[in-house]
């Protein structure tokens, strides 16, 4: 499963984290991040509608992974899974999460923020993992770094990456895919502006 997390990641190369308002939002959404070309989208757990948008979305069968961003504990990876989740991410990674990801059924991109993070999740066996908040945490730098000891190791850098420099941290041997709020703006989701969206995931895919 953790190779199935790194092919996920290799092929997206782009990782859209969104916060959605409501399901027919984020199944439009979804669409037209398709339509730009981007196949995955993590959907945060921050609002209500998080759950019933993963399973709009997952229903309506586009060619787009669905996943689940923002899990904080073992409670909301399965309401996210029951919902339709296709793979899990989170912030950072807590022994009892840790635990509850090892159990689970589906690609997992725990969070880490630090050498010693790091360490443990190795331990567990986990290989593919979300750096973040990665630009305040060192960003590119940070990444660097962290590929002396931990070659064998893949990160999806998220926090504070824009279209300035996503390009850079992809050019990092240990950076199969980065994620971000950057290429989805609030103000064309709150207007549905679908084809601004569509846009943007073809800009960020170097298109
Ligand atoms: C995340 O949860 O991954 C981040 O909140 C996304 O970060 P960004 O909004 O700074 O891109």
């Amino acid at each position: 499963r953790q190779h199935d997390a790194l092919n996920l990641l290799r092929r997206a190369r782009i990782m859209p984290v969104l916060s959605l308002a409501s399901a027919e939002q984020g199944l439009a959404c979804a669409r037209a991040l398709a339509a730009g070309g981007l196949s995955a989208i993590e959907v945060t757990l921050r609002t209500p509608a998080a759950l019933a948008a993963i399973r709009a979305i997952r229903d309506a069968g586009l060619a787009l992974t669905v996943g689940a961003g923002t899990v904080l504990d073992a409670a909301q990876l399965d309401a996210a899974i029951a919902h339709g989740a296709e793979f899990i991410v989170t912030p950072g990674t807590p022994p009892a999460l840790a635990d509850a990801l090892q159990r689970a059924p589906l690609p997992v991109i725990p969070g880490a923020a630090s050498a010693s993070e790091i360490m443990a999740l190795h331990a567990r066996g986990f290989r593919t993992l979300k750096f973040f908040p990665a630009a305040a945490i060192g960003g590119i730098a940070a990444l660097k770094a962290l590929h002396g000891p931990f070659a064998e190791l893949s990160f999806c850098p998220t926090g504070g990456i824009g279209e300035h420099d996503a390009k850079d941290y992809l050019a990092l041997p240990n950076v199969p895919c980065v994620g971000g709020s950057w290429m989805v703006k609030k103000d064309w989701l709150d207007a549905g502006d679908w084809a601004a969206v569509s846009a943007s995931a073809r800009r960020s895919l170097g298109g």
